[in-house]
């Protein structure tokens, strides 16, 4: 798994043989700086692209290649043993309104690197049901994390952050709510050139800026109704600068970034679970560490008892990546994974395609 947050590759090795998935091993590999600087450029229109774009996907997959090769020396497990790597690829565009959603990839070439089948592309058939093809992972939280007696919610704070909610009875929901670590990692980099603001220290010195947080707040996608999903087509460099002043204390402007982030996923927590507080929380995704941004969250939901998915056993940092290997395990058992009330897909539908080994 690579998400929008450009920060690198998530490899988790996981048994689906027993009851609940079992992580054998994992391994975070970081993106090398030449690899990181041209998938962010090619995150919006620029020269050449479909040749940059098929070069990118080729050094990205020997980044998902090494990856998969570090996971198995870890686990002293031999490729003829995995089933199948679920390879999500780097999202590029995001436009299911438009009728695609576009990940570079080469789940070819990552079949040949690693002698083992490839199970990729897993949002295209979504979109072409009609959905959003995001987010996917509410419905391996429901599986993994839904309890028959307890109200739950997950978010999953990566780039961009989304909800699953996940009442004991009724139907699971879920959509992104907007930036997770997305603006703060690029405000931070802009001016402190760090690539993010390790635990919310930064943020934590600085004060929230009420007005400059209405104006963010003000963005049309938060108050869209879901199905809705987002990316770094929105929430880009010129979506923070257009409501910024230029007069703030920079210190102020990361405090409101991390606002932004907390209120709006405690507004859509409000919006899915309105009759079912109070409930329990559970945070995943890198955001998971920013303990400033948890202190919002607790403030702005008091209704909700929190923790993170380490409680539920997968740790914080693994959910997408098992996500995705859940993906894969769908698919190769035929069974659909979208869970289409939240995407809005017309129907469940098989996610994937696979490349032989
Ligand atoms: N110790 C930390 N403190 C605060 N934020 C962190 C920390 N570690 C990682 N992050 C944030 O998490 C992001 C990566 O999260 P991740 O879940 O991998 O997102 P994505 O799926 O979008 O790649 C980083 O870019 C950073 O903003
Ligand atoms: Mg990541």
């Amino acid at each position: 798994m690579s998400g929008t947050s450009l920060d690198g590759v998530d490899a988790a090795l996981v048994d689906f043989s027993g009851h609940m998935p079992q992580t054998l091993a994992t391994h975070y590999a970081p993106f090398e700086a030449s690899l990181c600087a041209e998938l962010s450029a090619l995150q919006s229109p620029g020269e050449n692209e479909l040749h940059r774009s098929a070069l990118a996907s080729n050094q990205l997959v020997r980044a998902y290649a090494d990856a998969v090769c570090a996971l198995l020396l870890h686990a002293d497990i031999d490729a003829s043993a995995v089933e199948a790597v679920g390879a999500h690829g780097q999202t590029v565009r995001h436009r299911p309104e438009l009728g695609f959603t576009l990940q570079l990839n080469n789940p070819a070439l990552l079949a040949e690197l690693s002698g083992i089948a490839v199970v990729a592309d897993f949002r295209s058939r979504d979109v072409a049901a009609g959905g959003q093809g995001a987010p996917l992972v509410p419905a391996f939280h429901r599986a993994v994390f839904g309890s028959p007696d307890r109200n739950r919610v997950v978010v999953n704070i990566g780039g961009i952050a989304n909800i699953s909610y996940l009442p004991a009875r009724g139907e699971t929901a879920g959509f992104d709510t907007g930036p997770g670590n997305v603006l703060m990692d690029l405000w931070i980099s802009r001016v402190l050139r760090r690539p993010y603001d390790a635990s919310g220290d930064w943020a934590s010195t600085g004060a929230v800026l009420p007005e400059l947080l209405a104006r963010f707040i003000s963005e049309p996608y938060f108050s869209q109704a879901p199905p809705k999903s987002t990316g770094r087509d929105l929430f880009h460099a010129a979506w923070l600068d257009q409501h910024l002043t230029g007069n703030e204390n920079v210190a102020d402007v990361q405090a409101t970034l991390c606002a932004l982030s907390a209120r709006t996923i405690t507004n859509a927590i409000r919006q899915c679970a309105d009759h079912d507080l109070p409930l329990e929380g559970f945070v995943c995704g890198g955001g998971a560490h920013n303990r400033f941004l948890a202190g919002l969250l607790a403030d702005a939901a008091p209704d909700c008892a929190w923790g993170r998915t380490d409680d539920l056993g997968v740790p914080a940092d693994w959910v997408e990546a098992v996500a995705f290997a859940w993906m894969a395990y769908q698919f190769i058992e035929r069974r659909p994974a979208n869970a289409p009330q939240v995407t809005g897909a017309k129907g469940t539908r098989l996610l994937g395609a696979i490349y032989p080994a």
